[in-house]
């Protein structure tokens, strides 16, 4: 793979630049550096960081984020990690005050469009799916080995698809035959077993729920926001770009429940507040892309910011 393939355009710039960066903001924790195009943007904006943590767990991405960033050597460290470790990230490193963390969930265009990567439908490639290209946790091994029960969940759960059962039993008849190996290999499997009307909704739920799967998207998102939240002092921001209702629909609730008093049952209620918010929502609703930005960028659509506040 060449740098050539390698391009992705950063979603959601200028809101973030404008809502998330603070403008004394000394640290950032990015925990999707991907190519670098937020943090080149906000290294350019914002002269006042000192240090600039970016965490990836494709080592390809940091490499050529490296690269790209060597006018700031000196302010960003680049760790090959899982953004789930910010705690670790945090305590091994000196973080001066005010605090950003940014997390651009999900795929970056070369996932889409390098088909190595085995993320996409559109092409043939190995079943891999994994963020990390050397992690042995790959598509084609939850594909080829999990259980029926489990391809259920995976597909029920993680895509919403509405014929799991179905799928889930198809899938491990056929496999018993050929395993499955590559992406238009399941690709071609998928469209054998799916009405034509329902075809392409059927191919993107099914790639949804294993790339899900594989990466642990949802337990590691959970897990961050968790940890995030523990480490962030008064004045921090926490921002996270999501791509999908499931994730969304994750951090909304997280932020709502973080921003309300805390409240117990009592003799004379059951929600008595017992202590103030600790956190601030900054964002009702998620900030979307403009019009503008989706007709220039398509891959843009679905993405949606929310912003959380420690007070
Ligand atoms: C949407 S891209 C980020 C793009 C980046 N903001 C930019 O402007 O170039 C998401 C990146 O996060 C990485 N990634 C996904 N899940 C991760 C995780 N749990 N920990 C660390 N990196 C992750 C992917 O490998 C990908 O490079």
């Amino acid at each position: 793979m060449t740098d050539q393939n390698l391009f992705h355009e950063p979603v959601l710039k200028k809101e973030i630049l404008a809502l998330l960066l603070l403008d004394d903001v000394q640290t950032v924790f990015d925990g999707t550096i991907g190519l670098g195009g937020h943090a080149e943007a906000i290294l350019e904006q914002f002269p006042s960081v000192k240090k600039y943590i970016a965490c990836d767990l494709d080592s390809e991405h940091l490499a050529f984020a490296e690269k790209r960033l060597s006018k700031w050597h000196q302010k960003v460290v680049f760790c090959h990690t899982n953004f789930s470790e910010i705690k670790k990230v945090i305590q091994s490193n000196d973080i001066p005050r005010p605090f950003v963390i940014l997390l651009d969930l999900g795929l970056c265009s070369t996932h889409v469009d390098v088909p190595e990567k085995g993320f996409s439908f559109h092409a043939d490639g190995p079943l891999k799916m994994s963020f990390d290209p050397q992690s042995e946790r790959t598509c084609a091994h939850i594909l080829n080995t999990a259980s029926e029960k489990e391809l259920v969940q995976i597909l029920r759960e993680y895509g919403e698809e509405p014929r799991a059962v179905k799928l889930a039993h198809q899938i491990v008849e056929v496999r018993e035959e050929k395993p499955f190996q590559t992406t238009s290999g399941l690709r071609e499997f998928i469209e054998e077993h799916t009405h034509p009307r329902d075809r392409k909704k059927t191919l993107m739920r099914v790639f949804q729920a294993l790339r899900i799967a594989v990466n642990d998207e949802l337990n590691v998102l959970e897990q961050t926001l968790r940890s995030a939240t523990e480490v962030m002092m008064s004045g921090d921001r926490l921002g996270v770009i999501s791509y999908h209702s499931l994730e969304d629909r994750m951090v909304k609730r997280f932020f709502v429940l973080h921003s309300r008093p805390k409240t117990e049952a009592t003799d004379k209620s059951l929600h008595e507040e017992v202590a103030p918010a600790s956190f601030r929502l900054m964002t009702k609703k998620p900030i979307v892309p403009s019009e503008a930005e989706i007709e220039h960028n398509p891959r843009s659509r679905s993405a949606r910011l929310r912003i959380l506040e420690k007070i």
